[in-house]
């Protein structure tokens, strides 16, 4: 077996406050291989996003990790510098949040916004951080890409927006993207477009993915393995078709259940 890209070990992230602090993810382990797309699956406040934030060392106080590891590409994350996380942050682990309206800068042309993600990791500068990022808007399938780069965010439609966001995250070709709740914002339609194009970028680019969702349906068509979230803990996890078929626990079969069509 390959050394895996991201080994999560017994992380366990507490909420301070009164009258007791909340554990909000408890002891959880899991591992993700170069190219592996892992599914983060489980209901609201299950403690899916404060995963992703602690692997990024992006929780915000009165959160904290209170134990566990995160080895990634061989270094535990919750150990390096502040200086060594920026440069992780982003260049070797990117993050495709729920909703692009929030993540983009409005007063910044879209194709700025993508060509800054390469400047600032020192990948291209100027002209070639232009070029690049057109390219980089024909990659997640934007037409007209040259004069869309022009554009401020409001004037593309929501799956626009997103296709940007994927755009920035692939700017410096991370090994890991981490995508929380990527489509969840988006129409039905939109969803199963910006899915396939996740689908598609994978492969081109054999990314790594934890793709963080509620929904069953999106991870059954994505992911390789699932990881199922029930109140901070991990409940089972698995490859996928192995889940899908003998889900061992009460709260993944009725996750399974809210899938349409089974
Ligand atoms: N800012 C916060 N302050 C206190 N508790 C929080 C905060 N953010 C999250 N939590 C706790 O962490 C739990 C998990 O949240 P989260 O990871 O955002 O859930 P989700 O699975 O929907 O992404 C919440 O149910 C809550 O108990
Ligand atoms: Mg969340």
């Amino acid at each position: 077996m390959t050394a895996p890209l991201l080994d999560v070990q017994h992380l366990t992230v507490v909420f301070d406050g009164a009258p007791a602090p909340v554990t909000a993810v408890n002891d959880v382990s899991f591992q993700i291989a170069p190219g592996e797309t892992l599914g983060l699956v489980g209901e609201s406040g299950s403690g899916k996003s404060v995963t992703a934030f602690a692997i990024l060392r992006l929780l915000q106080r009165p959160g904290r990790v209170a134990g566990g590891t995160v080895l990634f590409e061989g270094r535990d994350l919750l150990a390096l510098p502040e200086r060594d996380m920026r440069a992780v942050r982003g260049a070797r682990i990117s993050l495709i949040f729920q909703e692009p309206a929030t993540a983009l800068n409005p007063v910044m042309r879209v194709g700025d916004q993508i060509a800054e993600a390469l400047t600032v990791h020192g990948l291209a500068s100027g002209g070639e951080a232009q070029a690049r990022a057109v390219e980089l808007l024909e990659a997640v399938r934007i037409t007209d890409a040259p004069r869309r780069a022009r554009d401020y965010p409001h004037q593309l439609s929501g799956g626009m927006r997103q296709r940007v966001m994927i755009a920035i995250a692939l700017a410096c070709h991370p090994p890991l993207v981490i995508a929380d709740e990527p489509t969840t914002a988006l129409d039905v339609t939109i969803q199963a477009q910006v899915l396939e194009l996740l689908r598609e970028l994978k492969a081109t680019y054999n990314l790594a993915v934890l793709l963080i969702t509620h929904d069953f349906g999106v991870v059954a068509e994505m992911a390789d393995r699932v990881a199922v979230m029930y109140k901070g803990s991990l409940v089972e996890q698995g490859p996928v078709r192995q889940i899908l078929r003998a889900p061992a626990h009460d709260y993944t079969r009725n996750l399974l259940a809210s899938i349409p069509g089974r």
